[in-house]
């Protein structure tokens, strides 16, 4: 099936989010279950309601707490005894308005709610539109490790309108950003330098249609990747393996473990993650300078990360024992040998003293 006949990302279009419900879902489905947090129903909550319900829909709603402290068990066993009490069949289907967090817990709503209904991701963060809501990852944190309670449901269609944004604060828009630098350092030069001229230009950011296009290009490097690894294969290290879309979470993942989760936003993390493997590749001799270069210049351009001037070098380096991506004792390493050629490399191929090494300096350099 062609990749946007599921999905729609328009400027000004979420009140026909109903008659894309209604094509995605069928005539079968009577009640559509929106999952959603107060801050983000209050704003958009009552223009998709309206049109879920122009197009024949009755809709009920669950609203969970903001913030990834929420992202639980708990908040996802509340949004089920909510479907119930609404009386959500099997034909029946949810859509989760929000951004990863909201998406993430509503998707695994949907996949667990009578073994599996289908769910519509309506992201409103710039993170969620190019990256949670694509790929079918759902599920929740629990005390013993973030996104360890889970399930592949892919949905069933993902519709945005990039006007939403206007109300992100800049910080979560410069978080989504970095992770459209990712998918750019590993799609291509040309998808790079078209990210930065989009964010170089802050005033018509939202007004112009470059991006909604950028989002609807994101979405169709990220559903490649996927489609190629649905279900990341842990065995597979070549350059096409869904692992790539890992690229600078090694030390993101470090940088928020070492900071117990408060400090960066994901997507910061994953900015300062993106430079450190390119400053990596440089080190191991794979990767010119002037693509390391490049990637300095696309990130500044994007916005401004948060200081790494308290961050010490030890914990961090600590810290990448804990990745999840760390299998069989040996971390596994995303690096490029160039924009838009990434491969995989076993630990043995970086040894943790090249790691240490190359984070320190990195480290003094962000300073
Ligand atoms: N499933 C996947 O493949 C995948 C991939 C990447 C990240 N994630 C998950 O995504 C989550 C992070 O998502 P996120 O970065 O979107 O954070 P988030 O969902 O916490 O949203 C960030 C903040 O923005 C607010 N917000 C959302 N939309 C808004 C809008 N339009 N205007 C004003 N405020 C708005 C939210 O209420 C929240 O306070 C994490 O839990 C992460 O694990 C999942
Ligand atoms: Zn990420």
């Amino acid at each position: 099936m062609d990749l946007f006949e599921t999905i729609e990302i328009g400027q000004g279009n979420l009140d026909s989010v109903g008659a894309f419900a209604r094509q995605r879902f069928g005539g079968q489905a009577k009640r559509a279950f929106l999952v959603s947090n107060r801050k983000v129903f209050g704003l958009y909550g009552r223009t998709v309601e309206a049109s879920l319900q122009k197009v024949g829909f009755s809709t009920a709603t669950a609203l969970i707490g903001d913030g990834e402290r929420f992202k639980t068990l708990a908040s996802t066993e509340k949004v089920l005894a909510a479907m119930a009490a609404a009386r959500i069949e099997r034909t029946d289907a949810l859509l989760s308005l929000g951004g990863g967090v909201v998406g993430d817990l509503g998707g695994f709503a949907a996949a667990t709610y009578l073994r599996g209904i289908k769910h519509i991701q309506l992201p409103t963060t710039l993170l969620a539109m190019i990256d949670s809501s694509v790929g079918g990852k759902t599920g929740v944190n629990a005390s013993f490790g973030k996104n360890t309670i889970g399930a592949f449901h892919p949905a069933t269609g993902v519709f945005a309108d990039v006007e939403c944004l206007r109300t992100l604060p800049e910080r979560e828009i410069v978080a989504g950003a970095c992770e459209m630098v990712k998918h750019a350092a590993l799609g291509g030069k040309s998808l790079l330098k078209r990210t930065k001229a989009c964010f170089s230009d802050r005033t018509s950011l939202f007004s112009s249609e470059k991006l909604a296009a950028l989002v609807r290009e994101n979405i169709a490097f990220k559903a490649k990747i996927v489609d190629q690894d649905p279900f990341e294969d842990v065995k597979r290290t070549d350059g096409r393996s869904r692992k790539i879309l890992n690229f600078g979470h090694t030390l993101a993942h470090a940088l928020e473990k070492a900071t117990d989760y408060r400090y960066f936003r994901h997507g910061e993390a994953v900015g300062y993650g993106i430079l450190y493997a390119a400053e990596l590749s440089k080190k191991l001799a794979i990767c010119d300078k002037q693509d390391v270069e490049l990637l300095y210049d696309v990130l500044h351009s994007v916005g401004v990360l948060p200081s790494l001037a308290d961050i010490e070098p030890q914990k961090v380096f600590e810290a990448f024992q804990f990745d999840k991506k760390n299998i069989s004792g040996s971390l596994q390493w995303i690096l490029l040998r160039g924009i838009g050629r990434p491969v995989v490399f076993s630990g043995d191929h970086v040894s943790p003293k090249t790691a240490l090494s190359t984070l320190e300096a990195f480290l003094k350099l962000q300073k």
